[in-house]
């Protein structure tokens, strides 16, 4: 398999309902095609990833290369693969914004201008962490939260049936010394678990 990574900057400034043409074509395409990858747009450039076959790939490069709704195309990276980095994308797509970028700590010291065939060229780092991100199922700030959220209501449940538990097992202690004093039967043991369970109490 072959995946490429190139640049290129819109010819005339593409209006919302152009671009949505453009994905929508993707969308259709590349399933059949077997492609997948990741389209980064702002700032009239574009970043575009594509994997799949080796041949498949080129022929849709070259189509894409001559294509007028942009120019200056350059490729930045080239690379054979054995697995694919976008399985879940036919074409994904974002439209980066300041919010985005805000969002990413990778990219704290990146800014929206910078987002331009010159820069993206000469700063390979920037283009891994801008596409990295989209690799990720996490890459949604907002799903990122909800994770956040899942994971500290997994943990209360946790400590909830942690707590639970000792209670339970204290319980059953102080019973059992109740029962065994009220028989007069109060032993050693008794009093070695109420050691322990006052240790293991203080530790948590
Ligand atoms: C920035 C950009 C990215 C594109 N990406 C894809 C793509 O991922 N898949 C695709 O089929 N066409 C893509 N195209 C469109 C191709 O350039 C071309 O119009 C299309 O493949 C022609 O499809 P056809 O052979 O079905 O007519 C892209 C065009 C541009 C300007």
């Amino acid at each position: 398999m072959l995946r490429v990574t190139y640049l290129s900057r819109e010819s005339d400034s593409l209006t919302s309902s152009a671009l949505v043409d453009l994905l929508e074509h993707c969308k259709h395409n590349n399933p059949t095609l077997g492609i997948t990858g990741m389209l980064i747009y702002a700032n009239g450039t574009f970043l575009q990833t594509l994997e799949g076959e080796v041949n498949t790939v080129e022929t849709l490069l070259a189509k894409i290369e001559i294509d007028r709704r942009h120019r200056d195309f350059q490729v930045i990276k080239r690379e054979a693969t054995r697995e694919r980095l976008y399985e879940n994308w036919s074409m994904g797509f974002e439209r980066l914004t300041e919010s985005t970028l805000q969002d990413e700590p990778a990219l704290a010291a990146f800014q929206l201008q910078d987002f331009n065939p010159e820069y993206l060229s000469a700063h390979p780092t920037v283009v891994e962490n801008l596409l990295q991100r989209h690799r990720s199922s996490h890459w949604d700030p907002l799903i990122r939260e909800i994770d956040a959220r899942d994971q500290f209501i997994a943990e209360l449940r946790r400590a909830l049936a942690n707590a639970r538990q000792r209670n339970e097992q204290a319980l059953l202690l102080i019973e059992s010394v109740i029962e065994a004093s009220e028989g007069g039967k109060l032993t050693d043991i008794h009093l070695q678990l109420c050691r322990r369970l006052v240790e293991t109490l203080r530790k948590r």
